[in-house]
């Protein structure tokens, strides 16, 4: 068996029966041709940021460890950039904010590897990776083969794609293509955006200054996971029916909430934790973070049996108390 609480950023303890490390397109194909179907489960983990391990993963853990980045302009307006499923997010973010190309910016911070961020369609201050992402390189899970996807076949939503349905499982994402501006039309209308870069003076800002307000308010609200083990949000935000949303704001008229997909409305689950009443609860090693309730938290010495209880008594009452159910966003296993 092989320790593996390394692998995942709520850092709870977790062993695989083996762990192997790949780095490069060959090589996967290879794996998957050697393996043909047999039944040992294989899990495919990036930087383990989304991620609760409930049990030991009684199979091969796999990382896709693929490191290329190139950078092709495609036109005067944009610049495609290839990033392979190894490369740390916020790496790659920085060295597309440091060419000045816009599309990233926004996403600055999130935690895990290039691989996943398709998978859920990560986002952040109003930008998701489905608006900048034109490819998904991928390998068949069963026989090796090679298949790109269009951004249309990944069908993304809400921290949502195809690869978490009815493909789960099915495609090891090795690599993704972006199409970044070289011009970039910055988008500040997200929270605190705007206010941060006015305390930081800056009046005309870039794509590096945009990413450097992220940065700040990201690490103002949010726990380093080196730190405090977390794997970002929970929770997905829930997205309820106007005339719940309706009754709710009656009730609650300092109630935040935003246009949710189809017309339902968005409503933020770390004001619902808060309301009722769980910021900053302690448990002996899990927790809720004091500045974002929507973020559990691994004090250390705790196991993710601990951790989901934490989860499954925050649904309970917040349907109790609201009657909205909160779906995790965090992959359990
Ligand atoms: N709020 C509270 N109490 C809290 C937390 C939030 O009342 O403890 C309220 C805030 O005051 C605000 C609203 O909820 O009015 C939204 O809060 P925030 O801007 O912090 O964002 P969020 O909805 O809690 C989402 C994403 C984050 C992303 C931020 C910023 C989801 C599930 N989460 O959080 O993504 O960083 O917006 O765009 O959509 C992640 O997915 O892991 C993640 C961190």
């Amino acid at each position: 068996m092989v320790d593996i609480a390394h692998l995942n950023t709520f850092g709870l303890r977790a062993h695989a029966r083996s762990l192997v490390q790949i780095h490069s397109v060959a090589e996967a194909q290879a794996f998957l041709q050697a393996k043909g179907s047999g039944n040992e489960p294989v899990l495919v983990l990036g930087g383990g940021s989304n991620v609760l391990f409930t049990k030991d993963w009684p199979g091969t853990v796999v990382q896709l460890c693929l490191q290329e980045v190139t950078f092709t302009p495609v036109s005067e307006a944009f610049t495609d950039v290839y990033a392979g499923a190894g490369v740390v997010w916020n790496n790659l973010v920085q060295q597309t904010v440091a060419r000045g190309l816009g599309g990233l910016e926004n996403l600055t911070l999130i935690w895990g590897w290039v691989g996943a961020a398709p998978m859920q369609n990560i986002g952040a201050y109003g930008a998701e990776v489905k608006d900048t992402i034109t490819q998904v390189h991928t390998l068949d899970a069963a026989t090796g083969q090679a298949r790109i996807f269009s951004n249309a076949e990944c069908a993304f939503g809400y921290r949502d794609s195809v690869f978490k349905h009815t493909l789960k499982g099915k495609y090891w994402i090795t690599g993704v293509t972006f199409r970044l501006a070289n011009n970039p039309r910055l988008n500040l209308n997200y929270g605190d955006i705007r206010k941060t870069l006015d305390e930081m003076e800056v009046n005309e800002p870039t794509v590096q200054d945009v990413s450097r307000a992220v940065a700040a308010i990201r690490t103002s609200k949010l726990p380093d996971p080196r730190q405090e083990g977390n794997a970002g949000s929970f929770f997905k935000n829930p997205e309820v029916a106007p005339d719940i949303a309706a009754a709710l704001q009656a009730r609650h008229p300092l109630m935040p909430n935003y246009p949710g997909a189809g017309g339902l409305i968005k409503i933020p689950a770390g004001w619902l934790i808060e309301q009722a009443g769980w910021k900053g609860h302690r448990r002996p090693h899990v927790g809720v973070h004091p500045r974002q309730a929507l973020v559990l938290v691994h004090y250390g010495g705790g196991t993710g049996a601990e951790l989901l209880q934490l989860a499954q008594d925050i649904q309970a009452d917040v349907s109790a108390k609201f009657g909205i159910t909160l779906s995790p966003e965090v992959n359990i296993l």
